[in-house]
C-alpha cells in the first residue's frame, strides 16, 4: 500500500480557532458564534439579524449549531452574512493547515 499525504491550506483570511478563544467573544461589540464548525464574527450583523440581537447574543462565544439549524435554511449564512465567516474550529496545532491522508491503490 502506498500512502501520499496532501497538505490542504485553509482559504485566505481563514484561521482555526479553539473553543476557548471563541468563548472570549460574547459582547454586543465583539460577538462570535460557531455554526457547523465554522467560526462567525457576527458583531456587525447583530443589528441586521431578522431574529433580533438577543437571539444571537445568547449564543455569543458558544456553538449555536443545534438551535441555528432548527430555525434557518442551510444557505442563510452565505446569503445574508458571507463576511461573517472568519474561520473554523480546530486546535492550535491544526492551524494554519490540515493534513489529509490519501490512500492510493498499489501499482502493478
Ligand atoms: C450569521 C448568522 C445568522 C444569520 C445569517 C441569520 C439569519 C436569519 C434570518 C434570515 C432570519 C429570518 C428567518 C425567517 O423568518 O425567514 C433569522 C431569524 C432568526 N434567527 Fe438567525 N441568523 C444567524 C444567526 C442566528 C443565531 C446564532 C441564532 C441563535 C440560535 C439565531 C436565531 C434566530 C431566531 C430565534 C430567529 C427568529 C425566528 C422566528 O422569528 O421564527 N440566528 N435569522
Amino acid at each position: 500500500m502506498l500512502f501520499r499525504s496532501v497538505v490542504a491550506n485553509l482559504p485566505p483570511g481563514m484561521s482555526a480557532y479553539t473553543m476557548e478563544e471563541v468563548a472570549k467573544h460574547t459582547s454586543k461589540t465583539d460577538c462570535w458564534v460557531v455554526v457547523s464548525g465554522q467560526v462567525l464574527d457576527v458583531t456587525s450583523f447583530l443589528s441586521q439579524h431578522p431574529g433580533g440581537e438577543l437571539a444571537i447574543l445568547t449564543f455569543g462565544g458558544k456553538d449555536a449549531t443545534e438551535e441555528f439549524d432548527m430555525i434557518h435554511p442551510p444557505d442563510v449564512i452565505p446569503k445574508y452574512a458571507p463576511d461573517a465567516i472568519i474561520g473554523v474550529v480546530g486546535t492550535a496545532a491544526a492551524a494554519p493547515h490540515r493534513l489529509l491522508v490519501e490512500v492510493l491503490p498499489r501499482r502493478a
